[in-house]
């Protein structure tokens, strides 16, 4: 028997090629999509083939452009045949550069309109409306396969449609609401679409992580570590943060902890139009449990002001 198939965007680093092998160890087909890690994608492809007898593809796609998510649907159906599982993943973040190479930050009042239109491009390009393509070129396929079944005389299997998301949806970092923005946008296309696959037996959710340790993270935050005098990672900051109580879970995520949470999640047949976090306890409400904390910085500021 064929094995299923599981199609990834942005599957060829971090939380996404975590989740092509999440599926290859299941036993799946998998495609894998890359933008621009073409060497990346074709070496996680031939590894996953070796380790798990699995059949893997990389297949290139830009899904902030507007024919990349149907572009990318579809050579998964030409090579495969099948999809049972499409999970959108690509994303990147909202901050944009200068001419030096230099992250540029603004709060939310004093973003200039041109910096602004930059953000928004690049966040909601790919993160809001390419997610929201590939979503609706994914779940075509997936409610075709279950019409093809019902005129066959058979009740359709379960299929999956995921989204990769973020608790920035509901927790802003204040340089970078547009990223939160293009999240939270997309949260409603998961509700609709879950409406659109139940009479076909697809159920659509969204998988909300925390800070996860990827490349996406690797970059600078802006802060400097006062022991070493070093800049820190947003990664570094976070997981600093982690250990000193901003999290019910002491560290921050790893690629492989995402991917395990969405496996399971494309596998429960009665949950649809679910937003859901895993994320260490982040979005946890902390006032009370980290009130030591709280108190102490309180106390310093009182002091300072009276200073
Ligand atoms: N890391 C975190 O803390 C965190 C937290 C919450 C949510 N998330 C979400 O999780 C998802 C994965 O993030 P990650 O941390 O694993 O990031 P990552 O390591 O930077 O990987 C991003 C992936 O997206 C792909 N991608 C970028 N631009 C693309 C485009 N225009 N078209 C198609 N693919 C594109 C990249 O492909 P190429 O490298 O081949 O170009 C790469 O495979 C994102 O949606 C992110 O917003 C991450």
């Amino acid at each position: 028997m064929a094995n299923p198939v599981c199609l990834v965007s942005g599957s060829s680093s971090g939380i996404g090629a975590a989740i092509v092998e999440e599926f290859a160890a299941h036993g799946y087909d998998v495609a894998i999509n890359y933008n621009r890690g073409a060497d990346r994608a074709a070496a996680i492809a031939r590894r996953l083939q070796e380790q798990y007898g699995i059949v893997a593809v990389a297949l290139q796609a830009d899904l902030s452009t507007p024919e990349g998510p149907f572009a990318l649907v579809d050579a998964a159906w030409q090579r495969f045949g099948r999809l049972d599982v499409a999970i959108s993943n690509s994303g990147v973040s909202s901050y944009v550069r200068d001419a030096d190479g230099r992250i540029v930050r603004y709060r939310f009042q004093d973003t200039p309109v041109e910096h602004l239109e930059r953000e928004m491009q690049q966040a909601v390009g790919l993160n809001l409306v390419g997610a929201y393509r590939f979503g609706q070129r994914a779940l075509a396929r997936l409610v075709a396969q279950a019409q093809g079944e019902r005129q066959a005389g058979r009740e359709p299997v379960h299929r999956s449609l995921l989204f990769i998301t973020s608790v920035s949806d509901v927790a802003p970092e204040s340089t970078r609401i547009p990223y939160g923005v293009s999240k939270a946008g997309l949260h409603h296309a998961v509700l609709g679409a879950a409406l659109d696959g139940g009479p076909h037996n697809v159920t659509v959710n969204a998988l909300r992580p925390g800070v996860v340790d990827t490349p996406l993270t690797a970059r600078p935050s802006g802060l400097t570590d006062p022991d070493t005098g070093q800049e820190l990672t947003v990664a570094q900051v976070y997981a600093l943060m982690a250990v000193g109580g901003s999290q019910a879970l002491p560290r921050i995520g790893r690629p492989e902890d995402i991917a395990r949470a969405a496996f399971a999640f494309c596998r429960i047949p009665y949950m649809t139009g679910q937003l859901i976090a895993v994320d260490g306890g982040f979005t946890l409400a902390s006032a009370f449990a980290n009130r030591d904390l709280f108190l102490a910085e309180g106390l310093r500021r009182r002091r300072a002001a009276a200073d």
